[in-house]
């Protein structure tokens, strides 16, 4: 396969329709969603020229965490619905691409085991941990002390679901409960009423009332980087680092939340103006081609996620799929950079993109 939407085709033969629906689908008519990939075909590329170099360098370090290239995994739910390995699967993949993993807390296996997958293959993989923080704060505590025992570098609170946004193709699919045999397995001992692990379950668990203060607390109680992710406003990124976050991730969920907010890649020239450089600033939504990695690097971001191709990945062809999607994406940028004059990441600047 030679494209992402090759990887989504095959995808979406293998997968159970309501299952590709969930992975595939977004919040209402879906204008976000499509709006996140539209945006990158309006901006257009402006290379430099004679600054050849035999050799370019991919990494990066984020936040204390080498990545071999500033394309990261993005955290995405219930990896066991597109294959039976599921997030250990994708785990290793990202271990062996050398690249950040960040595990969702709604994962269909647990962080331990994840972790264990990932050090299969390297030593000492890059996996970070997302949050939703919860009403419950001890339970907080108690998953933020199992993922740090799983070795996690970072926490990723998700903070754009104080509510889950409305997503059409699942209420017309009546899917709202993982199949028998899958749990959300980090939130098996949340409580009496909620020890299950279905997606109601999980719509359970955002807290409408998550302000500061709970960034806070989280902050007092690990001593790892505390990032938060879906802002797509610059005063929330100036209050960012105010408030001494370590990183911010410039995300619309990929459209899942609230529908006809902005594309990401259309906001983050001011979301990084307002950061001026305090802060790594990461984005994801819509990143289907090398081109796209690079528009979004040149425009402000330190790196960038994928969510829904790394699923792609894995239905189409478990951990040898994501694997394959992980080294197309990196072959697909590094040209691409090579093609802006690039030798490295940090080389793209914002006057090589035009509206
Ligand atoms: C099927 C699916 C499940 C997701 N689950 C989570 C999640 O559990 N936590 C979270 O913070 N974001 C979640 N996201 C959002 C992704 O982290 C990311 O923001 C989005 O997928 C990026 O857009 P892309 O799919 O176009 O790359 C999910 C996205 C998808 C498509």
């Amino acid at each position: 396969m030679r494209t992402i939407a090759e990887f989504e085709a095959t995808a979406r033969e293998r997968l159970d329709p309501a299952h590709y629906d969930y992975f595939a689908g977004g919040a209402q008519d879906e204008i976000t969603l499509r709006e996140n990939e539209e945006a990158y075909k309006r901006l257009r590329l402006v290379p430099r020229v004679l600054r050849g170099s035999d050799k370019r360098d991919l990494s990066v370090d984020l936040l204390g965490t080498p990545s071999s290239m500033p394309i990261l995994v993005a955290p995405t739910a219930f990896h066991r619905l597109a294959h039976p390995d599921g997030e250990l699967a994708t785990a290793r993949a990202a271990a062996r691409a050398g690249t950040i993993m960040i595990v969702s807390m709604a994962s269909t296996t647990a962080i331990e085991d994840i972790a264990a997958a990932a050090r299969e293959v390297a030593p000492d993989p890059g996996l970070w941990f997302q949050l939703y923080l919860q009403p419950d704060l001890e339970f907080t505590e108690a998953i933020v002390r199992r993922a740090e025992n799983a070795g996690v570098k970072a926490f990723v609170v998700t903070v754009d679901s104080p509510v889950l946004g409305r997503r059409e193709r699942d209420d017309r699919n009546a899917f709202h409960d993982l199949p028998p045999g899958l749990a959300v397995e980090n939130l098996r001992n949340i409580g009496e009423n909620r020890s299950g692990g279905t997606a109601s379950h999980v719509r359970d668990i955002v807290m409408s009332a998550l302000n500061w203060d709970h960034i806070a607390w989280l902050r007092s109680k690990t001593r790892l980087p505390v990032l938060i992710k879906g802002l797509l406003h610059a005063e929330d990124a100036r209050l960012a680092v105010h408030h001494g976050v370590a990183g911010i991730v410039v995300s619309n969920h990929g459209g899942r939340q609230l529908d006809t907010v902005p594309a990401t890649i259309d906001v983050l020239p001011e979301i990084a103006a307002a950061v001026g450089g305090a802060l790594p600033v990461l984005l994801d939504g819509g990143i289907r081609r090398g081109t796209d990695v690079v528009k979004a690097l040149a425009l402000g971001a330190d790196a960038v996620g994928v969510g829904r191709p790394v699923v792609w990945g894995l239905a189409a062809g478990g951990r040898e799929g994501v694997s394959e999607v992980l080294e197309m994406l990196r072959a697909d940028f590094d040209q691409a950079l090579a093609l802006c004059g690039g030798r490295h990441p940090a080389d793209l600047t914002p006057d090589q993109v035009r509206r």
